[in-house]
């Protein structure tokens, strides 16, 4: 089938939920990508910052392949070697003491926001359920995730929503501070706002906010769905900080692109779930932990945590110097490869379109911010080339 065709068959048979442009992706080889038509492309989106290890990559293929061929799924009603495994290695990785397993970031966030609140239970005042997250936050699209997210856009066709969700602007933490009062058990934040705009919180933020949550005993949750997995050029942008979370959730690059969300936690808000609180069908299975375990051994032996951040670098330096003699270009922002390249004026969707057409791949958010989150292989080269692209586009 063609681009056209295949979007001729999704406009009839699908929701209208998405409203993407005529084109289809059918093969990919690393940062590569091509298209039902033939036509190439450079791809600095990367599934919206999930395909850490590039595409087609064969070691993950072959992990996919050989568990499917063994075993693909049984439950949590029994055993999953794989899971048990993932689990350790993912506490080995970060702060983390327990795993809880789901199918994608929204998934992971409500297992957060469900361990926070019974933990709460046994241990907080009566009516201590609050929990506080930022403006222009995003934590997902079910009716709960929906709630936390701190934009109304995408909650006001959906009222009535859950209760116990409080906003405050990311960033500040006076606003912070008043916001804590006695009804709350958390604050949830991602450390890097990706959606919002791929907003980086002053070096001393993030450390007095885990300061307040220790002062009032409450717990922090960090939503690392888009900054995990080596993403900002570390395994977890926590580390950036110097702190710690309660909790952490992941997905995205969690099983390079294959469905995997992560809840995960250390303390007492660890072994808050008892049997039957919390589950999931799908959950951690043998195919997705396969996947997950080989995508973390790639990043490991393909030094991919490194290159995050040396190609982050190097982009920053391009579009710093860019910046400087193009008026177009206000700053870039970000870390390691979730970078933002703010514009001075509205043209973001516009340069996304011109570089489409001279076949790089890169993905608008808003009217003035162009999101690049390249798989975590890409090469200088291939920086040099979208640095290229995105400054003829911006001429
Ligand atoms: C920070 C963050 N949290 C949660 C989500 C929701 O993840 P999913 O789309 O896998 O449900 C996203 C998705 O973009 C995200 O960026």
């Amino acid at each position: 089938m063609t681009n056209k065709e295949i979007a001729e068959l999704a406009k009839t048979y699908l929701m209208p939920n998405y409203a993407p442009p005529p084109l289809a992706f059918v093969e990919g080889n690393g940062c590569m990508l091509t298209d039902a038509d033939g036509n190439e492309y450079l791809d600095f989106v990367a599934g919206i910052a999930t395909c850490g290890v590039g595409h087609g990559n064969a070691r993950l293929a072959d992990a996919i392949c050989e568990q499917a061929h063994r075993i693909i799924h049984t439950s949590n009603l029994y055993q999953i070697e794989p899971q048990a495994r993932l689990a350790e290695k993912l506490c080995g990785l970060s702060f983390a003491e327990r795993a809880f397993f789901c199918n994608s970031g929204a998934e992971a966030n409500e297992a957060a926001i469900k361990l926070t609140r019974k933990w709460a239970g046994g241990r907080l005042a009566d009516g201590q359920r609050t929990i506080v997250t930022a403006l222009k936050s995003f934590h997902g699209r079910t009716m709960t995730t929906v709630t936390a997210t701190g934009q109304e856009k995408y909650q006001k066709a959906f009222l009535p929503l859950p209760e116990g969700f409080r906003y405050v602007p990311f960033d500040d933490i006076e606003a912070m501070r008043s916001a804590v009062d006695d009804s709350v058990c958390a604050i949830m934040l991602e450390p890097i706002q990706g959606e919002g705009g791929i907003n980086v919180p002053d070096p001393d933020y993030l450390p007095s906010v885990r300061e307040l949550c220790d002062e009032r005993g409450i717990l922090l949750i960090f939503d690392e769905v888009q900054t995990g997995m080596a993403r900002t050029g570390k395994w977890f942008d926590y580390e950036h900080e110097g702190i710690e979370p309660d909790i952490m959730t992941l997905a995205k690059s969690l099983a390079g692109g294959f469905p995997m969300g992560a809840c995960l936690a250390k303390g007492e808000a660890a072994v808050a779930f008892e049997p039957g609180d919390h589950a999931s069908t799908f959950g951690g299975n043998h195919l997705a932990s396969a996947a997950a375990l080989a995508t973390i051994g790639i990043i490991e032996d393909d030094g991919l945590v490194e290159n995050a951040r040396e190609m982050g670098a190097l982009l920053v330096e391009r579009f710093t110097t860019m910046a400087e003699s193009n008026s177009r270009v206000d700053h870039i922002r970000g870390r390691g490869l979730l970078l933002g390249l703010q514009l001075a004026d509205d043209g973001a969707r516009d340069l996304q379109a011109a570089c489409f057409d001279n076949g790089l791949i890169v993905n608008a958010i808003g009217d003035s911010i162009l999101r690049l989150a390249p798989p975590l292989c890409v090469s200088a080269e291939e920086c040099e080339r979208a640095v290229a692209t995105i400054g003829e586009g911006l001429s």
